[in-house]
């Protein structure tokens, strides 16, 4: 059988776990030229509370009844498509099931070379790709500038300010809890850490950013972006990436004052991943040696069993999480 979750209503504000139902299908059919192969991983990402809504954005909600979406790794188990074997480990975006099949045009056959596969559905897939292109195509970030970003110990956040370092910057992460901020400093090597639950948010941005602000990697909204803006220095950019705190709200938030944007002749550009995946091979080229020589350190957050996956996403909008997200569906040559 093929256990599945499948969202069954749609939430108004915080998801539940009785919007998922959890359903053991028959397996999936093959036809000619089908790869038939068995989840190892899971992501869970924010982007997913979209999914679950039938408001516009910029992608088609998950049906109601279907399975839900996401990033998988999986084994090969059958193949009929002469580039793929049995045993093969490939990144696709199955969604929340335990097997799934369909061509092979859908998968990409990952070398791993000692990394774990879950690498590639995070720090070296969607979520370090978003930090990477935010940073460079809208950041810019030059020597010696102040990059801040908020969500800091989280998937995207995390790559964020390593990169920034490598790049030679001042890197100061925004995080809600003292493990987190502590992490982010002792542990991936940012500079300082602003914990937004405890502190007085903008005289400890002025505190850890003492040259201003010159990119603000924007992950949350709400009122950290406002503080930030009290702290921005002249020409500063901010990619927009995410504004986590509104995805579960249900009366529309009140915006910070941008009024800072204009007298700071501030640059703020939305972008959304998927727009640039022509930058994935650039991407892997510089980042993936960097994950293997530990320049970029990696932090994941994994539960166990397929059943997990809606408690677990909730948990990203609580910050229950500690790094990037995943559900472990099955063992590697089970
Ligand atoms: N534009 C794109 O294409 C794109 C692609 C990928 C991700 N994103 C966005 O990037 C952001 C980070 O995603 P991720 O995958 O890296 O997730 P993540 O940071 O690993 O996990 C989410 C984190 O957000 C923080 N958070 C949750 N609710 C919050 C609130 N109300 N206020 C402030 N912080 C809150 C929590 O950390 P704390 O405990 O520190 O609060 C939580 O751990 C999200 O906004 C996501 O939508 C955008």
């Amino acid at each position: 059988m093929n256990r599945q979750i499948r969202l069954v209503s749609r939430p108004q504000g915080m998801p539940t776990t009785a919007h998922f139902d959890v359903t053991d299908a028959p397996m999936p059919a093959m036809g000619d030229g089908d790869v038939l192969r068995r989840t190892l991983f899971l992501s869970l990402d924010p982007y997913m509370r979209g999914r679950m809504s039938d408001a516009p954005s910029y992608a088609a909600p998950v049906n109601l009844g279907d399975v839900m979406c996401g990033h998988t790794v999986s084994e090969v188990v059958e193949s009929r498509h002469p580039a793929f074997q049995r045993g093969d480990i490939v990144a696709g975006y199955d969604g929340w099931q335990q097997f799934a099949a369909g061509p092979a045009k859908d998968l990409r056959k990952l070398a791993l070379d000692g990394l774990s596969p879950s690498t590639a559905i995070g720090v070296l897939g969607m979520p370090g790709l978003t930090a990477y292109v935010g940073l460079d195509d809208i950041g810019q970030p030059k020597a010696g500038e102040t990059v801040v970003v908020s969500a800091a110990s989280g998937a995207v956040g995390s790559v964020v300010g390593q990169l920034a370092k490598i790049r030679g910057c001042r890197a100061v992460g925004v995080a809600g809890s003292r493990d987190k901020c502590g992490y982010v400093v002792d542990t991936l090597g940012f500079d300082a850490c602003v914990n937004y639950k405890t502190d007085d948010l903008v005289p400890a941005l002025k505190a850890a950013c003492p040259s201003g602000i010159d990119v603000y990697f924007e992950n949350v909204g709400g009122a950290v972006f406002a503080a930030v803006l009290d702290v921005l220095n002249r020409g500063a950019r901010i990619p927009l990436c995410g504004m986590i705190s509104q995805y579960n709200a249900t009366e529309p938030p009140g915006g910070p004052n941008l009024r800072a944007l204009l007298v700071t002749r501030a640059l703020l550009k939305g972008f959304i991943v998927s727009d640039h995946y022509d930058r994935f091979p650039g991407f892997l080229t510089e980042v993936t040696p960097l994950v293997r020589a530990g320049r970029i350190k990696v932090r994941e957050d994994i539960v166990d069993g397929l059943d997990a996956a809606p408690a677990a996403l909730i948990g990203l909008f609580e910050g229950r999480n500690f790094g990037k997200m995943l559900v472990r569906v099955s063992d590697s040559g089970q």
